[in-house]
């Protein structure tokens, strides 16, 4: 794209933040299985990170909960209680300092998943300047993490029209990583389980330009909890490709005055013999939970 030489002077505006510290031993992808550096697996045991309740818009964009330190500090005790070691984030504000929060997660042995096309504009599927500027400057501002695991974009339910889209988007973003940053950070793309979705999959899969790992949005199918056919499904899915799959989404909602009764039995098959050959793990909706007050996610 002609835009890409052009971008190079807007590197500048996020490198006022550079006080990059804190190391996790690093994530690497090999078939389609995440392992640490040093050999030993690593299964994804993550949990979304995000407030509820704002509007995704340019006008109301919502905190980034990476932020702020003191919030991080706060709640980094109960991820660990939780065993959690992924957390994914929608939002984030190019222009605040992570390096407190992050750091302290990457103490913690906790990885981080970004999104970069939740904000402004970004569910417009036009990869433009403006789209481009968006997704690099959150690139820019997190990649010197050590704990930064992937950056993630979504394309749960999209045309088939907006794969070239995301395509270009891929193609751009790795070089930007290459040539730039001398980074290579992962890109995940995270799109639902159901049958047409699967045609985007073989579409981006069959191209230079694929994503390095899919996460499998469950969300849209929980009514009590996710289910084991759920899962089942996932799996047989997950054989007929060739990264890490991770399950996104996973909850058991509750609505106000009903018996809970929630027992997150799904959690063994994900984490059994069966789940583990073919998935890298989950992530749970959600840390905060309180975006509608007649219906807990969790
Ligand atoms: C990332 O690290 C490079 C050096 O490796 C440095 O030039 C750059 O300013 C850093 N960027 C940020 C956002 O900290
Ligand atoms: C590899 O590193 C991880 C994370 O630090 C650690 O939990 C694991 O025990 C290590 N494995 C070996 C074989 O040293
Ligand atoms: C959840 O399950 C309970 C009992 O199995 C049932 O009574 C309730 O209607 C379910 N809730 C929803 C939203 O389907
Ligand atoms: C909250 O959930 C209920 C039950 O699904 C739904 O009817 C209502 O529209 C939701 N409210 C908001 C603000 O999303």
């Amino acid at each position: 794209m002609k835009a890409f030489t052009s971008l190079l002077t807007c590197v500048g505006l996020f490198a006022f933040f550079s006080s990059v510290t804190a190391e996790v031993e690093p994530i690497e992808i090999k078939g389609s299985h995440f392992f640490y550096k040093n050999g030993t697996a690593f299964f994804v045991r993550g949990i979304r990170y995000e407030p509820f309740g704002y509007e995704l818009s340019n006008f109301n964009p919502p905190p980034d909960p990476l932020g702020s330190g003191i919030l991080c500090r706060r709640d980094i005790p109960y991820l660990s209680g939780f065993n959690i070691n992924v957390i994914v984030v929608a939002y984030i504000d190019r222009d605040k300092d992570h390096s407190e929060c992050v750091n302290a997660l990457a103490d913690a042995g906790i990885y981080v998943v970004p999104q970069v096309d939740a904000g402004v504009n970004s569910y417009l599927y036009v990869w433009n300047q403006e789209t481009f500027d968006y997704k690099i400057g959150i690139i820019s501002s997190l990649a010197n993490y050590s704990n930064v695991l992937a950056f993630r974009m979504t394309a749960a339910g999209q045309q088939p029209t907006d794969l070239l889209y995301f395509r270009a988007a891929f193609r751009d973003m790795r070089t930007y990583m290459s040539e730039v940053l001398h980074r290579s950070i992962p890109i995940v793309l995270s799109i639902l389980p159901e049958e047409q979705e699967k045609d985007t999959i073989d579409y981006i899969w069959c191209h230079d330009d694929a994503a390095d790992i899919v996460q499998l949005w469950m969300g849209n199918s929980v009514i009590n909890c996710t289910s084991d056919q759920n899962i089942e499904d996932a799996v047989d899915f997950a054989k007929s490709l060739s990264g890490p799959i991770v399950l996104e989404g996973m909850r058991c909602d509750l609505y106000i005055g009903e018996f809970d009764d929630r027992n997150y039995e799904f959690m063994y098959d994900v984490y059994s013999d069966k789940g583990a050959a073919a998935l890298s793990g989950g992530i749970l909706d959600t840390y905060y939970g309180d975006w509608n007050e007649s219906m807990t996610f969790g």
